[in-house]
């Protein structure tokens, strides 16, 4: 059975046309659609990690993280105004590469949503939880985080992962209209921040500049600037979503681009500038211990920070700046501001999870029956239910950033696989429509440098979450044989035919 078999890109073209959602969407609610999937708690929270894993050398990964990821919008921009339906990635890589490998980066892509959507809702929770304290109605500290965060079990993470699980199968999804004021109070949380900060950073924070270094990607230790780099590539994870939507999108071939690189473009300024200020007012000194730099989310971390007040030990680090700046209200109006706004993005994760599995088993990659649309709801409640009530025990039970940079694993996988595939259909169908075209003497350059920056972030990423990826990946396959590759369309078509 061959399984490099391709659906081929014209018929992948037809069913979308057949199927086609109503285009309604322009170039501006695009870009608020990426800004909406791309701000939440890498910045609001995992800069505390990647100043524990960094130091002040933490803002120089910002820029290889952003860096990175502006190659890979290049090439998701070309291949998602070529092929504008649904399915991201796993559909680009289903026409260019075959089954086998999209099936892969189908199953990568769970951990870019369902896992990411568990990281979401565990940064969210250091807010939710702070914002309770500061009204006097805090949870005991064993419901305020999961077992490797000195706690049991992390009650208001469970609590909003099941929640928006049943908004899902009723059906609520989010209108444009709601992301735009969502989107606002970000961005308006992020502006307020900056404000503030940035004037009251001093030189003196910024030294010593690197105190771990650079890291290596051989090294396993997650640790120095390119171990903060693989961390905090979650804060710019999402602007994909924004091909998610290419088949609800008008003059898809000129808007999606717009949206996919604009909204990537829009927070790499803010989140510069908020790395900046966060290390130059705050200072962002590593916890050393025995000369290494403790593991952000381990439980020796956690010991280590009872009762120190550091930047690198706050789990709502954008108003533990602004507390320390001596404007508590203003700290006070971050954390609600993060506390409204970033349950949308869980809620866009966890939908983004259920409409690739529906893809998926659509293709026969899955089978059917996870597919089921409810009677009453018109929703796929069966893998809806699914993948919350996961996403809720992972979130009650692990930390953050073992989540983002377990997320941030398959996010690599699938991104350098969209990027690979720009290269592979320029030799193959050099005479098809390109309505965004990375220019011809930078294609090379930017599929290789975007391929090359996700290997290099890919092995900056801690031992566990390489060898869990691998893990994964091996399941994954297994699956496949198993499963997938008798059962899907194309397979069960090549076994008539023969
Ligand atoms: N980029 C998204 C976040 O930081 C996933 O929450």
């Amino acid at each position: 059975m061959n399984s490099f078999r391709v659906k081929p890109l014209d018929d992948i073209l037809a069913t979308a046309e057949k199927n086609s959602l109503k285009r309604q969407l322009g170039a501006f609610q695009l870009t608020m659609l990426g800004i909406g999937a791309i701000i939440g708690t890498g910045i609001f929270v995992l800069t505390a990690e990647a100043a524990q894993k960094a130091g002040p050398g933490m803002m120089i990964s910002f820029v290889i993280a952003g860096a990175v990821c502006a190659l890979a919008a290049l090439a998701y921009a070309e291949l998602a105004a070529m092929v504008p339906v649904s399915g991201s990635a796993y559909t680009y890589t289903y026409a260019v590469m075959g089954e086998v490998l999209a099936w892969m980066v189908g199953w990568a892509l769970i951990l870019e949503y369902a896992v990411s959507a568990g990281a979401v809702a565990v940064g969210w929770s250091g807010y939710f939880n702070g914002l309770l304290q500061s009204i006097g109605w805090g949870l005991p500290e064993f419901l305020r985080s999961g077992p490797y965060g000195g706690g049991a079990f992390n009650l208001v993470a469970f609590g909003i992962s099941l929640l928006i699980t049943g908004l899902l199968v009723v059906g609520t999804t989010e209108s444009a209209s709601v992301n735009a004021v969502l989107v606002l109070i970000k961005v308006a949380a992020l502006t307020v921040f900056i404000a503030v900060a940035v004037p009251a950073a001093k030189t003196a924070n910024f030294t010593p500049f690197l105190p771990t270094g650079w890291g290596s990607p051989l090294s396993g230790s997650g640790l120095g600037v390119l171990g903060a780099a693989a961390s905090i590539f979650f804060a710019y994870v999402g602007f994909d979503a924004v091909s998610t939507a290419a088949e609800e999108t008008r003059d898809p071939n000129r808007n999606i681009p717009i949206g996919l690189i604009g909204s990537l473009l829009v927070c790499t300024v803010f989140y510069l500038l908020v790395g900046y200020g966060a290390v130059g007012a705050d200072g962002a000194q590593p916890l050393i211990v025995n000369g290494r730099a403790l593991q952000p989310g381990s439980p020796e971390m956690a010991a280590a920070c009872q009762g120190v007040h550091n930047l690198v030990c706050s789990k709502e680090a954008l108003s533990f700046v602004l507390k320390d700046l001596g404007f508590p209200s203003l700290g006070n109006m971050v954390a609600l501001a993060a506390s409204i706004a970033l349950p949308s993005v869980i809620l866009m994760m966890i939908y983004g999870q259920t409409r690739i599995f529906f893809t998926m088993s659509r293709d026969g990659l899955l089978p059917r029956r996870l597919a089921k649309v409810h009677k009453r709801f018109h929703t796929p409640h069966v893998i809806t239910l699914i993948t919350g009530v996961a996403v809720a025990f992972f979130s009650a039970l692990f930390p953050v950033g073992l989540l983002a940079d377990v997320s941030n694993s398959g996010t690599l996988f699938a991104f350098a696989m969209v990027s690979l595939g720009v290269l592979v259909l320029r030799y193959t169908q050099p005479e098809r429509k390109r309505p965004f075209r990375i220019p011809n003497a930078l294609v090379w350059p930017v599929c290789v440098g975007a391929v090359l920056g996700c290997i290099v972030l890919f092995f900056s990423l801690s031992a566990f979450t390489k060898y869990f990826f691998l893990a994964w990946a091996a399941a994954g396959l297994v699956i496949y044989v198993l499963y997938g590759m008798r059962n899907s369309d194309l397979g069960r078509s090549a076994q008539r035919n023969r």
